[in-house]
């Protein structure tokens, strides 16, 4: 199993690409089964999760091709993908596929609204949460899908052929059944209103691609979101919106190391919140034509209390990552998260770099250190094993990060870009 080894204490300085939002990338991906025409989806970042979801959507008959690769030619950077559902061969998401990502219990919307039918494994729990599915079912019911659980698997088909536009007030907001509810209206009869939808920047895109296929959606991007279904969605051409978790991570690395960073092609309309938390630690945080320029000098971390809420607020999977940050900080500072009930398992492989951190129920009380140590860490998903990184590269000596595979799901050429600017950061194999 490959590993990450740091050794820390430089200060980042010079230019990071960013690549393509991953959380924009696999819903857009899902939605090319809502055509029988090409959806052609530009700046798809390459990683672990995007090749699992090709296979996914392989298995539904989904042809696709990578034409042309990220304008600076440089090969296993963000591409240009065509993806064809001529022909939908299969409307079975089979256990072993969903397992592995839970976004593939996506496809449950779009194999709905386009076949009638579908039969997608529940996901299951996670890492960070239990992660139930009640309310994309729910919404589905709503629509006037009928549904049936047996052996682990929903078999979902619609009434007379086609889903009925309805009104569904979300009881919590969802991120994924908002976009499955989104994308399964499109193609519904009459109109449907979402209320209390999630606003994520990565539901505008979805809405944006919808729009580019001849779907009919008003609101996006409110709590409202209003669609009239059509009888049938083209091809379109799309670009994925840059990755927001990936600008805040990169922006904390520097926090936290200091030094001078371009966040090259970053939106800070994209994580205004978290920037604006960044700049009360003390970060100088500058937009420019070309994205974001993060600083920070010889001037301590001030410690700021943050709570995890859906967007506009602090994101979830920036949590780990500003607790990183935190744990270096001039004092006292409380993180509380309220969307995921267990994602603090970078807690403790933060405690083995020397933090000081105490958990009471969802608020995590981090005591801020002068220094942190290099030690070998692992983490159980994404965020956490990204947080540990960064944390690596503020501290003392030698950090090896376990189970890489994590941060391969979605940081595009994590190492490549963190050396260009001056950390010592390689990938040892084996
Ligand atoms: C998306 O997950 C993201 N994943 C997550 O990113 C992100 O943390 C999350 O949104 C919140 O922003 C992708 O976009 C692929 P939710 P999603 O449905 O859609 C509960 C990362 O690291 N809930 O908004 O699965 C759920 O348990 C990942 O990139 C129900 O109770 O999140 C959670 O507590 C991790 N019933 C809350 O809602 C449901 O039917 C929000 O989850 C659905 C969700």
């Amino acid at each position: 199993m490959d590993r990450i080894r740091i050794v820390g204490g430089n200060a980042l300085a010079g230019t990071i690409p960013i690549s393509g939002a991953k959380n924009a990338a696999l819903p857009l991906m899902i939605a090319s089964l809502l055509t029988d025409d090409t959806l052609t989806l530009e700046n798809v970042p390459h990683l672990a999760d995007v090749e699992q979801l090709i296979r996914i959507l392989g298995n539904h008959g989904v042809d696709y091709s990578v034409n042309g690769r990220r304008e600076k030619q440089q090969e296993g950077y963000s591409r240009t993908i065509n993806f064809s559902a001529r022909n939908i061969v299969d409307t079975t998401a089979p256990y072993e596929l969903v397992s592995k990502m839970r976004a593939s219990f996506w496809v449950i919307g779009p194999l709905l609204a386009r076949m009638g039918e579908a039969k997608v494994s529940l996901p299951g729990g996670c890492a960070i949460g239990t992660r139930p599915v009640d309310l994309f079912l729910e919404g589905l019911q709503v629509l006037g899908a009928e549904l049936d659980v047996d052996n682990g698997y929903v078999m979902a088909k619609t009434k007379n052929g086609r889903l009925v536009g309805n009104r569904y007030v979300f009881p919590k907001v969802s991120v994924g059944a908002t976009h499955v509810l989104m994308m399964a209206a499109s193609l519904a009869k009459g109109e449907t209103v979402l209320e209390n939808a999630a606003c994520e920047p990565e539901i505008v895109n979805l809405a944006e691609c919808l729009v580019a296929m001849g779907a009919k959606i008003h609101g996006a991007g409110t709590s409202t979101i209003t669609i009239h279904g059509v009888e049938a969605l083209s091809g379109a051409r799309v670009r994925v919106i840059p990755d927001r978790i990936e600008t805040g991570t990169y922006a904390m690395a520097v926090a936290m190391t200091g030094g001078d960073v371009m966040l090259d092609g970053a939106r800070p309309d994209l994580l205004q919140t978290a920037l604006d938390v960044l700049v009360e630690t003390g970060a100088e945080i500058t937009p420019t034509n070309e994205g974001i320029r993060v600083k920070r000098n010889g001037a301590g971390i001030a410690p700021v209390d943050v709570t995890t809420a859906p967007f506009p607020a602090f994101p979830t999977d920036l949590q780990a990552q500003f607790m990183g940050l935190m744990t270096m900080a001039k004092g006292k500072s409380r993180i509380t998260e309220t969307i995921f009930e267990n994602r603090f398992m970078h807690v403790q492989e933060l405690a083995r770099l020397g933090a000081h951190i105490t958990l009471s129920g969802q608020t995590a009380i981090v005591d801020g250190v002068a220094k942190l140590k290099g030690a070998p860490v692992m983490a159980t998903d994404l965020r956490a094993s990204v947080s540990l990184v960064i944390a690596g590269l503020a501290a003392e000596g030698e950090t090896t990060v376990n189970r890489v595979y994590h941060l391969d799901r979605g940081f595009e050429r994590l190492e490549e870009k963190l050396s260009g600017c001056g950390a010592v950061i390689e990938r040892i194999s084996g």
